[in-house]
């Protein structure tokens, strides 16, 4: 198939071709709205490229969990993706399921965030508002040493990750919770606030 430039549209459809879990589709809105964020902060013109990236990363996850980041190269070179696209996605699991090291500051973001989002969803849906709109990065740092605390999140990789890109963990934290505020009711962490008090 000859090479084209996805759309977000795009993206999203494939996402939902091959997921049915809706936590995994919550996920991948997640980290699309923190890249887009992220490529905001760094003055990145090509915001869909990077929403476009963060949607799809997880393609692969539902059906072949067993060989996650390399089906994903399947199933997008087969719909004429770029190699650049491409590797990205793979980058994700650096260390993890590929040996594919993130090198361009977008992989570095969506390696980084990757984790993030996981560990601020779990921090906000423990709180009473269970909701991302009045959490603080202070509230999720007092999480990272609890080990037991969403024990599937990688902390050394979130650092690795923060690190990489030359930020502060308070900052990336900071900014990933704000690039999750802008979605909150679609990822399912509005919580109550701002629900309105008369509707049942
Ligand atoms: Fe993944
Ligand atoms: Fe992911």
């Amino acid at each position: 198939m000859e090479e084209h430039v996805p759309t977000r549209s795009e993206a999203f459809e494939l996402l939902k071709e091959h997921n049915a879990n809706p936590s995994l589709i919550r996920h991948g809105l997640a980290v699309e709205s923190v890249m887009v964020h992220f490529a905001g902060l760094t003055g990145e013109t090509d915001m869909e490229k990077w929403a476009v990236i963060g949607l799809v990363h997880d393609v692969d996850y539902e059906k072949y969990p067993e060989s996650h980041c390399k089906k994903a190269r399947e199933i997008l070179s087969e719909r004429g993706w770029p190699e650049e696209y491409i590797h990205a996605v793979e980058s994700h699991g650096w260390g993890r399921c590929t040996d594919v090291e993130p090198r361009e500051k977008m992989e570095k973001v969506l390696y980084t965030v990757d984790e993030l989002t996981g560990l601020i969803a779990a921090t906000a849906l423990l709180r009473p508002s269970r909701s991302v709109l009045d959490l603080t990065a202070q509230s999720v740092r007092k999480k990272w040493k609890q080990k037991g605390f969403a024990a599937g999140v990688d902390r050394e990789i979130i650092e690795k990750g923060a690190e990489s890109l030359g930020m502060e963990l308070d900052t990336v934290i900071e900014e990933t919770i704000k690039g999750m505020q802008k979605v909150a009711e679609v990822i399912g962490l509005k919580g109550q606030i701002g629900a309105d008090p008369a509707s049942p």
